[in-house]
Parts: structure tokens; sequence; C-alpha cells
């Protein structure tokens, strides 16, 4: 088939190519580099002419954090609706939408609201679509695999609130096998939560970081919540992993119910035991 996948360069779409170009699909790859620039395509006229003979549609771009030019507005909410609604009138088979674990109706976060927003825009569209909510997504190349491996090495690491929000790390492999289940599945039109098999605290999963690469467990310093906003809101410009909202999305944990990604995958998606060990 041929696939119009946008956010191609990004670590999710980079794992996604290979997956889709090993199965014989023709992946038509979207990033600025080759003038996919999401805040200059805001309406579907900027679309229409890249989509000709285009059988799918994954979307997969996204900012954790905003800059004058890249806003989660134009990001996560124009851009994209822009292309459901040029794809539908292209009559492409199916559109699927990579949001995020969160965006719901009790989101706040603008990351969430603006994403939520794209994916209530095609869950309206008369089109076959998927809009795929994964938690942190883990493995090779991931920019958050990268900093949490990085905090892991300190002997004493500090946490808010002790680092007790649970979280449902999920492997890269179980996400790009679930997208590549969406191009042909009987079931069409449904919202998935993309989470690992099981919950797992956050200072957990730090320790579990450690250990397999071979340190004793780390101390943990409780940090208040408060303290870690204003830590944050300082730091923001050096670690872009560190924004306000970041923090107040992990103090609201990301995890979900298994079951029904489980059904729709056909198999339990990897515990982070064993999936941590893969990387
Ligand atoms: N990774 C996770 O843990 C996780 C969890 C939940 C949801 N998600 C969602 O999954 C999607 C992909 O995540 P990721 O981890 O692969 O992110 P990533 O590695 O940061 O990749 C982001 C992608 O967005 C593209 N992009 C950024 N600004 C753009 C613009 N102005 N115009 C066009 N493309 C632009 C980048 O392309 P260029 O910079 O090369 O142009 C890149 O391909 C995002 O929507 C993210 O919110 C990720």
């Amino acid at each position: 088939m041929k696939i119009l996948l946008t956010g191609a360069s990004g670590f999710i779409g980079r794992h996604l190519t290979r997956k889709l170009q090993s199965k014989g699909h023709t992946v038509i790859a979207c990033s600025r580099k080759n003038g996919f620039d999401y805040t200059r395509m805001l309406s579907k006229k900027d679309w229409m002419p890249h989509l000709n003979h285009v059988d799918i549609i994954i979307n997969c771009v996204g900012i954790i954090y905003e800059t004058r030019e890249q806003t989660f507005n134009s990001l996560h909410y124009q851009a994209p609706s822009a292309l459901f609604r040029a794809g539908t009138d292209a009559n492409v088979k199916r559109i699927i939408q990579i949001s995020a674990l969160g965006a719901d109706d009790h989101s706040s976060a603008p990351y969430h609201i603006t994403k939520k927003s794209a994916d209530d825009i095609l869950r309206s569209l008369p089109v076959n679509w998927f809009v795929l909510r994964p938690s942190l997504v883990y493995g090779r190349g991931g920019k958050s695999t990268a900093f949490f491996k990085h905090l892991a090495r300190f002997p004493v690491i500090p946490l808010m609130e002790g680092g007790l929000q649970p979280v449902q790390p999920v492997h890269i492999n179980d996400l790009t096998d679930c997208i590549m289940h969406c191009l042909v599945s009987a079931d069409t039109n449904i919202t998935i939560d993309v989470v690992g098999a099981h919950a797992i605290l956050f200072k957990d999963w730090l320790q579990l970081i450690r250990t397999s690469e071979n340190h004793s467990k780390a101390r943990i310093v409780s940090i208040p919540f408060k303290f870690c906003l204003v830590t944050a809101w300082l730091v923001k410009h050096f670690i872009p992993l560190m924004q306000t909202d970041n923090i107040r999305m992990l103090r609201r944990g990301n995890y979900s119910d298994v079951k029904p990604f489980a059904k729709f995958l056909g198999r339990m998606p990897m515990d982070i035991y064993t999936g941590w060990r893969k990387l």
C-alpha cells in the first residue's frame, strides 16, 4: 500500500518506516527536511496535492514543548485536522493518528488538549480511523528513553513526591505492531490506549533501569511538587523534557487498562522487565 507517514524522521516514525518497508509498503516519508512543515500546512488545500493514490495516512508529528514557531495548536491540532479532512476528501482507506495517553476529557495540559481536539476531528469524519493513545514509549533512539537512562545513572535521584506516580511504558515494537494491525484490522473507528503489560511506579522504573545496567539501587530523595515545578521552570531551556506541564502530567499518572490493547494486538504487550532487556 502507499502510505503517507508524517513525523517519519522522529523516534516512532523511524521505527515504523523500517517495519512498513520490510512488509513491502511504499512510504512517503514526510518531515520538514522534505518540505512538509506543519506550521505552513494548516488548510486542506496544502495537503490535497500530496494525496494522489495514497491509501493510508499515519500522523506521527508531535512536540513536547512549544517555541514561538512550533505551537501545540498548529502542530497537534490545525495541521493534522487539515490533513485528516483532506485525506477524507481524497478517499484514503484509513487514517491513523498517534495521539497520547491522557488526551481525554480530564486533560488540562495544552499538549493533551490540542491532541484531543485533533482526535475529535478525526473521530467525526466519514473515514476508517484509529486514534492510538500511547503511554511513554521506550526503545532505541527515544529521547525520553535516553533521558531516563541518564537520570538513572545517579546514585542519589531526586524525584517528585518520591517517584510514586504509576506509569505504564510501552515498548516501541508493541506500538509499531499495533499500527501494522491498524492497516488490516476489520475493526475500525476505535480509540486504543497503547500501554505496557503492567503499571509500575516511576521510582521502580528508574531502579529497574539502574539494575539492568549493573548498578546497585539508587537512594531516592523525595521532592515536593511545588519545588519540582519551580526547578522545571528554571531548567526547561536546558532540559526540554523538564517542562512544568510535563511535571503535572507525570503527577497525574500515565496508565490504563491493558486488556483492550491486548485484544486488538492479539497478544499481551511486553512487560517492562522483558522489554527493557531487549533494548
Ligand atoms: N515517544 C513517546 O513516548 C510518545 C508517547 C505518547 C505519544 N507520543 C506521540 O507520538 C508522536 C511521535 O513521537 P516521537 O517520540 O516519535 O517524537 P519525535 O522523535 O520528537 O519526532 C517528532 C516528529 O515530528 C516532526 N516535526 C516536528 N515539528 C514539525 C513541523 N513543524 N512540521 C512537520 N513535522 C514536524 C519531526 O520532524 P522534523 O523535526 O525532522 O521535521 C519528527 O519527525 C508525537 O505526536 C508524540 O506526541 C510519543
